[in-house]
């Protein structure tokens, strides 16, 4: 046993160690017989248990034990789109359209649309799965100009970015992201076939076409236990070249509150 950290971060590490060897849908020792190996109350292996099948390392089935759950899907943080990226891992990317309707954008959708609040908007609740498991809920928003005739039915059946080149012509540029932690709601659990208030990620994307004009806003919501972000990370820039390059430094606005 190593000398650091707590009773329970010790046990953490010794059940993913055991997990790591084990294939998924292995069934882990018993709780009472897992507790004696290690020397510590159920309670504090009961509540180790507890977060890795919250975090989705183990999926406990009720009266039978816990198992090694699927490994989470490595997110990488670019503009693909979720068919791509669930076929480059071996899944079936499919979906379904819960809702689709055209709005007026409304003053903050016009704002992120750059569009005029009167403006006709397709609003898309897709529901989206891999290999028939729901992973992720997604609210499209797209200008109802850009996709003319653009059906529930044809976001069940084609990505919505091979219809935007195919089909609409539209080329993509840049994209931009912001992610933030959230838990689901209710309806969103329910759609999820996850528990209430699990954790999940919220992304909402906006992305542009070739041209810069805005394409999509999309606010998707897509489980914590199922998926990781990845990010390939560039060695910072080092100040010596910054300033061969660009002469003196900047100096740094420092605001003061
Ligand atoms: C991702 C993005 C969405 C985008 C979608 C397109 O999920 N978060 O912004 O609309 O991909 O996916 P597809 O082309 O599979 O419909």
């Amino acid at each position: 046993m190593s000398a650091w950290g707590s009773k329970s971060e010790r046990v953490r590490e010794h059940v993913l160690d055991l997990v790591e060897t084990m294939a998924v849908g292995d069934r882990i020792p018993a709780e009472r017989k897992l507790a004696e190996e290690l020397d510590v109350s159920r309670m504090t292996l009961r509540g180790v248990i507890d977060d890795l099948v919250r975090e989705g390392y183990l999926n406990r089935r009720h009266g039978s034990g816990s198992y090694v759950a699927e490994p989470k899907i490595a997110q990488p943080l670019t503009m693909t789109s979720f068919s791509d990226d669930m076929r480059l891992r071996g899944f079936v990317p499919s979906g379904r359209t819960l809702e689709l309707v055209t709005v007026a954008a409304g003053a903050r959708l016009a704002r992120r649309l750059q569009v005029s609040p009167t403006e006709p908007v397709v609003r898309a609740l897709r529901l989206r799965l891999a290999d028939d498991v729901p992973m992720a809920i997604e609210t499209l928003h797209v200008l109802a100009a850009l996709v003319p005739g653009l059906t529930a039915d044809d976001l069940e059946h084609s990505s919505f970015y091979d219809l935007l080149a195919a089909r609409y012509g539209v080329q993509l540029g840049t994209g931009a992201q912001v992610i933030e932690p959230t838990v689901t709601s209710e309806e969103e659990s329910a759609r999820l076939g996850v528990p209430v208030h699990s954790p999940a990620f919220l992304f909402e994307r906006t992305t542009r076409d070739s041209a810069g004009a805005v394409v999509e806003f999309v606010r998707s919501i897509y489980r914590g236990d199922r998926y990781q972000l990845t990010a390939t990370l560039l060695a910072p820039k080092r100040r010596d070249q910054d300033r061969a390059r660009s002469g003196p430094a900047p100096t740094i606005a420092e605001s003061h509150s």
